[in-house]
């Protein structure tokens, strides 16, 4: 299950970056820096911040924000069912890395608009089982990890203030085209436990992502 948990993390890394909008960077000559909206956005974009981090830390080293960073986590609930994941040395190795980033990036958000108590994540193999489901169209239930996922690509759109949108531009980075090639070379690689392919696992989360997401109206 581990390595299913890991897999799926990375996909849905994948699905939620698909229709991620090219951002225009640099200093507009007026308007103001962070709007309140945008603070509102980039709240929102914080608890995303904070499931990936606790999942990224746990899968990669067996604990999460408690240990790493515990001043960042401001009096909130430990995550529920986190696990270590069962991963070759290369893969935890990139996913360790990807929660160091989680890490700073919600010190970055911090920084910029102020922050909260982590909130409380679900980061059981039940919910991914779910997600699962439902990318394959077995079941109807939704699970609560992809749609928090998107709300970077959704947010981003609306986003007024420049300093946000550089900030956010930075939170879209680099993790997801190491993810990219990561997948690719593993395409026909089987997800145990699930009889198909990471190719397959792919194209479905990338169409559940879209469907959930109505990507083109949003972009
Ligand atoms: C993963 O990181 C460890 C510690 O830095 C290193 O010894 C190991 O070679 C790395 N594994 C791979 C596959 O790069
Ligand atoms: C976590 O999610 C799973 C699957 O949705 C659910 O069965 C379980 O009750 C949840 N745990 C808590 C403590 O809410
Ligand atoms: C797994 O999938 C392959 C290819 O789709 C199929 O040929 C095989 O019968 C499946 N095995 C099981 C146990 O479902």
């Amino acid at each position: 299950m581990a390595l299913v948990i890991i897999a799926i993390a990375m996909l849905m890394r994948v699905a939620s970056s698909r229709c991620a909008p090219v951002c225009h960077l640099g200093y507009p000559t007026h308007g103001t820096e962070v709007s309140g909206h945008d603070e509102d956005l980039i709240h929102f974009s914080l608890n995303l911040e904070f499931l990936e981090a606790e999942m990224f830390l746990w899968n990669a080293f067996g604990y999460g924000l408690d240990h790493a960073a515990p001043e960042l986590v401001n009096g909130g609930p430990p995550p529920i069912a986190p696990q270590k994941a069962n991963l070759d040395s290369l893969t935890r190795n990139i996913t360790g890395e990807f929660g160091l980033q989680e890490i700073g990036h919600i010190r970055s958000i911090i920084r910029t608009v102020g922050g909260f108590r982590r909130p409380l994540v679900n980061l059981s193999a039940a919910n991914f089982a779910m997600m699962m489901d439902e990318a394959f169209g077995h079941k109807l239930h939704v699970g609560s990890l992809h749609s928090a996922l998107l709300g970077y690509v959704g947010a981003n759109s609306f986003l007024i203030g420049y300093l946000s949108k550089r900030l956010v531009a930075g939170l879209l980075g680099v993790e997801d085209a190491v993810v990219r090639e990561y997948l690719y070379e593993r395409a026909a690689e089987v997800v145990w436990p699930y009889n198909h392919t990471v190719a397959e696992f792919t194209s479905q989360i990338s169409e559940l992502r879209n469907r959930l997401a109505k990507c083109g109206v949003k972009c």
